[in-house]
């Protein structure tokens, strides 16, 4: 009974966040077209309703599956209703009135805009961009407030339970060390951003020695606030690229990384994922979180194109039709399966045990 009740909780939380995100984004759309309306060449096509179902369908999904996988205890069922409210309520009329500087941008096709007193220096250049017209890219404190607020509305409420899907198959790829005392399992994510994987990872390996990596000082800040707030060993977090990854060969059991490589150009998610064979322990995995890609669905091909008409997402077209299991077969990676979990895909990697 009291399982039930916590389901039918959990699904009400969701279906409140996903109505939320909807109204947001038809008001706000609505609301720009009168007062600064988006350039011709940024209005997205119109979506057929079968597409918009499936995306409906897909979300639904994906909330049995987080409830089933709290249910089995993959991690504490707590995690579910996870939400920063305290942020919702200090930034969300931030977020509204970013939007009219983000529209100014978007039309005018300023891609690489950052405030003054911004430090642009030192980073790869591909980087160097307001990805998803994000005022100052992802390098000031204001871009960090707003991420989680705004990837979580852009979702309908679906961002977490697709972070989320790493756990399973994180959890089961490291009981090929079961041997290891549960303190010594050491993972690594890969462009951690705000923290909220390794939050997640944390609740779900309560005892695991836990690391992220991410270029932006401003993201990591707001990591190291989100991450001092639970239990354990404090995540040490290393700003540090995914393409030059501070660790010695071999050293970690498990290494994510979560929507990160959709922003990388196609030579750089190469290099990203020799660091991340490079890292990882051979019988250890490697599990990448993504948008799905072309192949997957093609009856959403007119969603995954309008992406980045509405976004100023400059490397995905080229990441929907990337073939990452090649790329990580090329890196020594073997027994690479894909998963697809609401408008997002997997890829789980396992370094060969002999290597
Ligand atoms: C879309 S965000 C994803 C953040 C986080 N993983 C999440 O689940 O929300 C992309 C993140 O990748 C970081 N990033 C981009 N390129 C990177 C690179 N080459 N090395 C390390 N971090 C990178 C950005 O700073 C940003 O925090």
């Amino acid at each position: 009974m009291t399982d039930l009740l916590t389901k039918l909780t959990y699904q009400a939380f969701q279906q409140g966040k996903s109505y939320f995100g909807l109204a947001h984004k038809t008001l706000s759309t609505e609301l720009l077209k009168l007062v600064n309306p988006p350039a011709p060449e940024r209005v997205p096509q119109p979506l057929d309703i079968q597409v918009l179902n499936q995306v409906r369908i897909w979300l639904d999904e994906i909330i049995e599956t987080d409830w089933q996988d709290a249910e089995q205890g993959v991690y504490p069922a707590s995690l579910l209703f996870e939400n920063p409210w305290e942020d919702f309520f200090r930034h969300y009329p931030a977020l509204w009135l970013d939007m009219v500087d983000i529209q100014n941008r978007a039309n005018r096709k300023q891609y690489q805009s950052f405030s003054p007193g911004v430090d642009t220096d030192g980073y790869p250049s591909y980087y160097l961009q307001n990805f998803h017209h994000q005022t100052d890219g992802y390098l000031s404190e204001k871009s960090a407030e707003l991420y989680d607020l705004q990837v979580d509305i852009l979702f309908n409420g679906g961002a977490d339970a697709m972070r989320r899907r790493v756990l399973a198959p994180l959890k089961q790829g490291l009981t090929e060390f079961q041997s290891v005392p549960p303190k010594q399992i050491r993972v690594l994510d890969v462009a951690t951003g705000t923290g909220r994987t390794l939050r997640y990872i944390r609740a779900a390996l309560p005892q695991a020695s836990l690391h992220g990596i991410d270029l932006s000082p401003a993201y990591l800040r707001k990591a190291n606030q989100l991450l001092s707030e639970i239990p354990g060993e404090l995540p040490q977090l290393v700003q540090a690229s995914g393409e030059a990854i501070p660790y010695l060969d071999n050293y970690f059991h498990g290494v994510t990384s979560v929507f990160l490589f959709h922003e990388l150009p196609p030579q750089v998610r190469q290099q990203v994922i020799a660091e991340c064979f490079r890292v990882t322990k051979p019988g250890g995995l490697f599990i990448i979180c993504d948008s799905i890609q072309a192949i997957d669905f093609p009856e959403m091909q007119p969603m995954l194109e309008n992406f980045p008409v509405t976004f100023h997402e400059p490397y995905y077209r080229s990441y929907i039709t990337d073939d990452l299991v090649q790329r990580l077969e090329q890196a020594g990676f073997e027994t690479v399966r894909t998963e697809n979990h609401f408008v997002s895909k997997y890829w789980i990697a396992q370094k060969p045990i002999e290597s």
